[in-house]
């Protein structure tokens, strides 16, 4: 595989589309989340704009699932600031916003390692659930959106299917066509291949692959380097917590500037996963 979403960055990370810097979708600033005495995320800054997929890649522990579950406001954060264009989605000065939270969640979307699908609702109905109660669709208009995203992601075979009759490739397929349905800005992924037998991690690791060519703006936390590689217009190494490096992959995977990067990525170039530097 070689590169597929091409990107322009300024010397600061900044993500330049049609020569300017757009404005950013998703910022956090000085994020500080602690779950009693243990700091998990300390003083972590960044900013996703849109068109970009940021990969997220890092040891066990390091934090990454909080990080987008804090952006999500799954989890709420201990300080910082977490906005959604020019909304301040949390502050622990200003207040947060009068949004409710599910709408925000129609915006910026999640999907999980482990599917989150209603086992008693048949495919069909886990796609049209979101639009029905959330955006307040009519029936025909979310019928029609679970079927566009059904077949976009080859699930529209198994509408009346039951997740517990589809493999876990499926499931996760069917999680992806479920959260395009609300057509958010922002996808946030967790690790949504790490719960899937080896042969089926291909089928949804190309779902993904088409969203990023079409320009769809995703963070993925991913032990798929390969993927993260080709993939990401940027990646962040997290490490204890912190951003420890934010780079192009062109350059991260190759020369990576801080030694903890090095050492995390060796051992994935040790298990065959990437190769080395040619
Ligand atoms: N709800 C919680 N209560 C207490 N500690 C938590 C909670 N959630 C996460 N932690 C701790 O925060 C740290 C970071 O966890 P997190 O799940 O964000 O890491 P991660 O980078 O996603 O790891 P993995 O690659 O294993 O998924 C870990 O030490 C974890 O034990
Ligand atoms: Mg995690």
């Amino acid at each position: 595989m070689g590169k597929i979403v091409s990107a322009t960055y300024d010397e600061n990370m900044n993500y330049i589309k049609d020569g300017r810097i757009v404005p950013p979708v998703i910022t956090v600033k000085h994020l500080v989340k602690n779950f009693g005495s243990h700091e998990v995320l300390r003083d972590l800054s960044f900013m996703v704009r849109p068109g970009e997929v940021v990969c997220v890649i890092g040891s066990s522990g390091s934090g990454k699932s909080t990080l987008l579950r804090c952006i999500n406001l799954l989890e709420t954060p201990t300080k910082g600031l977490i906005k959604y264009k020019d909304e301040t989605k949390f502050s622990d000065e200003a207040g947060g916003s009068s949004w409710p939270v599910n709408k925000y969640r129609t915006k910026v979307g999640m999907v999980f390692q482990s599917f989150n699908l209603f086992n008693n609702m048949t495919v069909l109905q886990n796609c049209m659930v979101g639009t029905r109660k959330v955006l307040k669709k009519d029936k025909k208009t979310s019928y029609d959106l679970a079927m566009k995203y059904l077949t976009k992601v080859g699930m529209a075979p198994y509408i009346n299917a039951k997740p517990a009759q589809l493999s876990g490739g499926q499931k996760q397929r069917v999680a992806i066509a479920r959260a395009l349905t609300m057509e958010p800005e922002v996808l946030l992924f967790d690790e949504p291949t790490s719960a899937l037998d080896p042969e089926m991690v291909g089928e949804v690791l190309h779902v993904m692959e088409e969203l990023a060519q079409e320009g769809l703006t995703m963070v993925i936390v991913t032990h798929e380097m390969a993927f993260a590689r080709d993939v990401s217009t940027r990646t962040i190494f997290m490490d204890g917590g912190l951003i420890a490096e934010d780079d192009i992959p062109e350059r991260l995977f190759t020369q990576p500037k801080n030694p903890r990067t090095r050492e995390f990525l060796s051992r994935f170039l040790n298990s065959g996963q990437i190769q080395a530097a040619g």
